[in-house]
């Protein structure tokens, strides 16, 4: 049996699995997100602990024996987030997220010290990722960059937690900036070109190579043998990629989380900086990846549900219902963009309320918006020479088959439902694992789950999308400008 652990952003969800064969037990437990001011989205690395060893009692407690049987864990985890520690190992401040957009006058820092960073990098500097933040730290919290002694990725903290060591995996390295992702080491220019000293990184691993055992406490806190190998893993994009085998050039899917991914596995690092697609360091040796980041995913929906006070089941079933051509525009930027706009500053928005405008036509709305994001996604991949017409989806938004036949007609792409798309990242970490311990190959990590769905793109609604999808981008647009704050020049 394995362990997958993915530290997500709204929650630690833990799987136990064996290396062939169904999921035998999966367990969540919610974490809390902190955002003190505008732009900041922050959380106490202890609360990602916490949720940890919570999750693993509940998994424990719902499959004892097959706990018992765990012969090594696998770690996932959102990506990005700087988790500063002092000398002593523990946490000097908050860990600033991948949703953070404070750092944004700090990217033009780093282009300036280092105008060719991205080709690099795999992509320009943006505001959430790591190596801005650090130069933040520099500027605004002096005391706490003083005492850096140690950076890690938030999956990392607890793999400190579990073994004591300070190490990470290719692929979540790949989206701190410091990593040349060709030859897949950390670059000391793009350490210089962000005020970070090399020696603050932890070891690298590619994600299938053992990174430590599990020491003595961790192993009793969790009922778990001593000794138990941990594998490197993967930042949650990649483990996502293995939980349904994206890991062949051209395998294709789109997460519909947190956070959205418009995903394109690679056999070779392509960079394509100009287009702001990321192109990272897959989980598994030898291979890399494309992708656009959207840094609203799905969430869209939950929000609309907390605030118009319907749960989404309802708000799906009116979206269902909501006459095409009364359906408004909404932008659903509610925490800033990453891919294609790296623009911090726009919020949502919905355009062309009526009195007559209703809570269905609301969400068929933000439906029609999460999908836009992605055929913006799907455009800038094409403009780096990423060209798909069929994709698997994974995430918990593609429980809706509504979402999941916008997503089809807006892009006028083939989506695929895979048997187990809403375990995602956990269930990669977990697979990870089991190439570690030699009881599955790279070539098994391939194998795609059976498919449960397949959504085909209709032509009229592809035309009717297209044309809202220039309206909903020229709304973006206009907005923009009013959106940026003072200093930062309108
Ligand atoms: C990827 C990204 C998100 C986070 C949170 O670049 O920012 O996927 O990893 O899920």
């Amino acid at each position: 049996m394995f362990l997958g652990i993915d530290i997500g952003t709204s929650a630690v969800k833990v799987i136990v699995a064996p290396a062939s064969g169904d999921i035998v037990t999966t367990a969540s437990v919610s974490l809390p997100i902190s955002s003190p001011h505008s732009l900041w989205s922050e959380q106490a690395p202890d609360d990602w602990w916490t949720a940890t060893k919570a999750a693993c009692a509940e998994a424990r407690s719902n499959a004892p024996e097959a706990w018992s049987k765990i012969a090594a864990i696998g770690l996932s985890g959102q990506m990005h987030g700087a988790t500063v520690l002092g000398a002593d190992r523990r946490p000097l401040r908050p860990a600033i997220l991948w949703n953070d957009g404070r750092a944004f006058a700090e990217c033009a820092v780093m282009a300036e010290n280092f105008p060719d960073h991205g080709r690099f990098a795999g992509v320009p500097a943006m505001p959430g990722f790591t190596a801005p933040k650090i130069l933040w730290l520099r500027d605004h919290e002096p005391d706490t960059y003083a005492a850096i002694a140690h950076i890690l990725l938030p999956k990392d903290y607890i793999r400190l937690q579990l073994t004591g060591e300070l190490a990470t995996d290719m692929a979540d390295a790949a989206g701190t900036l410091w990593l040349d992702e060709a030859e897949r080491k950390w670059s000391t220019t793009l350490c210089e070109a962000s005020a970070t000293d090399p020696a603050w990184l932890p070891t690298l691993y590619e994600g299938t190579e053992e990174s430590g055992r599990l020491n003595g406490e961790a192993a009793e806190t969790l009922g778990l043998g001593k000794n138990i190998p941990v594998a490197a893993g993967g930042g949650d994009a990649a483990t996502g990629a293995v939980g349904i085998g994206a890991v062949k050039s051209g395998d294709a899917f789109l997460s519909l989380g947190t956070s959205g991914q418009f995903f394109i596995a690679d056999e070779t690092y392509r960079p394509n900086p100009e287009s702001y697609v990321h192109a990272f360091a897959h989980a598994v040796p030898d291979r890399w990846f494309r992708m656009g980041v959207m840094l609203n995913g799905a969430s869209p929906l939950a929000w609309f549900s907390s605030v118009s006070g319907a749960d989404i089941p309802t708000l799906l079933a009116e979206a269902q219902e909501a006459r095409a051509d009364r359906v408004p525009l909404f932008l659903p930027y509610l925490t800033g963009e990453r891919s294609p706009h790296n623009d911090p500053y726009i919020r949502g928005t919905f355009s062309g309320l009526e009195t007559s405008t209703t809570r269905g036509e609301m969400a068929r709305a933000v439906i029609d918006a999460i999908a836009y994001c992605f055929r913006d996604a799907r455009d800038s991949l094409a403009a780096a020479g990423g060209v798909v017409d069929r994709a698997m989806a994974i995430g918990g938004g593609t429980r809706s088959d509504l979402v999941l036949q916008t997503l089809s007609d807006a892009l006028d792409l083939t989506l695929v439902r895979t048997v187990g798309a809403d375990t995602g990242p956990a269930y990669g970490a977990a697979r990870l694992a089991a190439v570690m311990t030699g009881d599955l190959s790279l070539d098994d990590l391939a194998e795609k789950p059976a498919t449960k769905s397949t959504f085909q793109p209709r032509a009229d609604e592809t035309s009717r999308h297209a044309e809202r999808h220039k309206r909903y981008q020229a709304l973006y647009r206009a907005l923009a400008p009013l959106a940026r704050p003072e200093e930062a020049g309108h």
